[in-house]
């Protein structure tokens, strides 16, 4: 495996790579999801690259950038065990030298649900992927349908801007009691990880009432803040049902549909969907 941490490395080592070529953007802090997501990246392609940049744009002051996990070491052999060939590191500074004053800005599907909660994290994770697709010119990009609206910001932008990648989406890995992988699980003591069990329940709450026929999102968006309500070490952001293409909330539902929610589990800011 190539370990690039510049952009001038990582450019040079792409030169003559076998096509296609297919990218897993990451922060670190590997786990099963990410892995999910390379797997599937290394059957589809002839060659593999993936990133490992935890962007601070992407943060607000008050989130978690100080504390994110990072342990470059073992990530990079975990990359190197899955057969990815090239790794791109990048430093802040490579990636946000002085002087840099360009933001890419994806509209409304930016503006709700985590957007809402967490002003300005969308333009940050659009310029940092509109920043890494244009260093690596893949032809497959890979991201998870954990975080749904990721995917939509991702491929609106992707779409509009021309960036020749196509946007591969995958589905969200769990542990056995539900709760999806997420690097900030690792936050979480045994008390608070039994307890973030309920954001799947809840989810499942949700599906389970659409399957009995319920219509009304009030209802289901209810039942679900109930549920997590009873979880003493909860406390729910916001629950949505809404459409999972405009990622607009529903006045009743006659098609698709998402349910979505963000749950302070003590300190640690967990998010989940699932299709309804
Ligand atoms: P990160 O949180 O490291 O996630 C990297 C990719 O793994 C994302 O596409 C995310 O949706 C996916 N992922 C995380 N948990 C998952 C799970 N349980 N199942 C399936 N996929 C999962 O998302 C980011 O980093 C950043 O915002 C990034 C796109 C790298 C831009 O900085």
């Amino acid at each position: 495996m190539k370990v690039a941490d510049t952009v001038a490395t990582m450019r040079e080592a792409l030169r003559l790579v076998n096509r296609p070529l297919g990218f897993v953007p990451t922060m670190g802090g590997l786990h099963e999801g990410h892995l999910a997501l390379i797997r599937r990246a290394q059957r589809e392609n002839s060659t593999l690259a993936a990133s490992i940049f935890v962007n601070p744009a992407q943060f607000g002051p008050q989130d978690d950038f100080s504390t994110y996990p990072r342990d470059m070491t073992s990530d990079l052999a975990i990359l190197e065990d899955e057969g990815v060939d090239l790794a791109f590191t990048p430093s802040t500074g490579e990636m946000y030298p002085d002087g840099f004053d360009t933001r890419v800005e994806v509209g409304a599907l930016s503006d709700c649900l985590e957007g809402k909660s967490r002003p300005g994290h969308f333009r940050g994770v659009a310029t940092v992927v509109c920043k890494l697709l244009s260093i690596v010119r893949p032809d497959r990009a890979y991201f998870g349908r954990k975080d749904l609206q990721q995917t939509v910001v991702v491929k609106r932008m992707t779409a509009d801007l021309n960036l020749g990648a196509e946007v591969v989406v995958t589905p969200t890995v769990r542990e056995p009691d539900g709760l999806a992988f997420s690097s900030r699980n690792a936050y979480l003591n045994p008390k608070e990880r039994a307890a973030a069990a309920v954001l799947h329940l809840a989810l499942r709450t949700a599906a389970r009432l659409r399957g009995e026929g319920v219509a009304d999102p009030r209802r289901i968006r209810e039942e679900m803040e109930k549920l997590i309500a009873r979880e003493p070490l909860a406390a729910v952001d916001y629950v949505s049902v809404a459409d999972p293409e405009s990622l607009e909330e529903l006045d009743t539902i006659d098609g698709p549909a998402v349910a979505s929610l963000a749950v302070w589990i003590g300190k640690t800011r967990l998010i989940d969907n699932l299709s309804i």
